[in-house]
């Protein structure tokens, strides 16, 4: 058992170790607003199963969470029509870059997994279906602020705008996969759903909270009210450690060895069953669109404490 004390040093210090480097990653600009983020940030916070919330660094300042609601929106769908999802998105891994078009062809129109953009946007237009783009972007949202017990969070409009102007990728593997039937809805509807769920702005203590049903059998812990059954949350982290960073997760299972989730806007969501649930942050990427510094800090938490679910 690690004890309030011993995390609280472990983020602190980690937290100081990541101001001290250099190396930082590259911010994303591909997304316009996203590139306006200041390279030098870093915030931590580890909420364990008492609810002790260790924080460290930029905690408290609010970031894009990008492609870390796929996590949330896909639990939203399997909520919605349960394993029938599965019919229409894979659940393997990719081996190819978030953004990749390539295998949609070969497996037509059938993304491989739901964090991959063309599978997250599958998944979106489940949520979508039999709704208007309101009223599904505002379960979305008010899921995440009932998970993080802050009704504050909220969705960065610029940032969702500055997509929509240029998430041209996005429009091509949506209208693809539309062409298959695997996307219902027009297709304007589902883009608009999708980049606005990733444009929620959400801090590493409100995404620390957000997950920790996932550490805790699918328990919301504030409430005790089960967000999912037991056996959903075990495979929604199942799908987090094999698809959660694209073609980085090999990589990250290999030196974190927990479910992570990562977002361009350079945060990480990442799942200790039974212990703790963790959100670092930092803005610049490696070459796999993860958080460079993010991965460093989080395989130094999980080697410090003894975390790794491979023992
Ligand atoms: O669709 C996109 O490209 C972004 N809204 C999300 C991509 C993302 O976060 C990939 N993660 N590392």
């Amino acid at each position: 058992m690690t004890t309030p004390d011993e995390l609280d040093r472990a983020v602190a210090e980690i937290a100081e170790a990541m101001r001290r480097r250099s190396d930082r990653g590259v911010v994303a600009n591909y997304i316009p607003e996203l590139g306006r983020v200041d390279p030098g940030a870093f915030g931590i916070a580890v909420v364990d199963a008492n609810g002790h919330v260790a924080t460290a660094g930029d905690a408290d300042t609010p970031f894009s969470i990008q492609s870390i609601s796929k996590v949330f929106t896909l639990t939203l769908a399997l909520g919605k029509i349960g394993d029938r999802l599965w019919n229409r998105v894979g659940r393997e891994p990719s081996g190819s870059a978030f953004n990749s078009i390539v295998q949609l062809e070969h497996e037509r129109g059938i993304p491989r997994n739901p964090f991959i953009n063309a599978g997250a946007i599958a998944v979106t237009d489940a949520i979508l279906s039999g709704h208007q783009p309101r009223e599904a972007l505002g379960e979305i949202l008010r899921f995440m602020q009932f998970l993080s017990d802050d009704p504050a969070v909220s969705i960065d409009e610029a940032v969702a705008a500055s997509e929509q102007r240029t998430g041209f990728r996005n429009a091509a593997l949506a209208n693809y996969m539309k062409s298959f039937g695997v996307v219902e809805n027009p297709v304007d509807f589902t883009l608009g759903v999708y980049f606005h769920h990733c444009a929620i702005a959400m801090s590493c203590r409100q995404l620390a909270m957000a997950g920790r049903f996932l550490a805790h059998g699918g328990l919301h812990p504030s409430t005790g009210f089960p967000v999912v059954q037991p056996e959903r949350a075990r495979r929604i982290n199942a799908v987090m450690l094999t698809c959660g960073h694209y073609d980085g997760s090999g990589e990250f299972a290999y030196r974190v060895g927990l479910p992570g989730k990562s977002g361009v806007g350079g945060g990480i969501l990442a799942v200790a069953p039974g212990r703790a649930s963790v959100t670092v942050w930092s803005p610049g990427l490696d070459d796999t669109g993860n958080s460079h510094l993010g991965r460093i800090a989080l395989e130094m938490l999980t080697k410090r404490l003894g975390w790794s679910v491979f023992g």
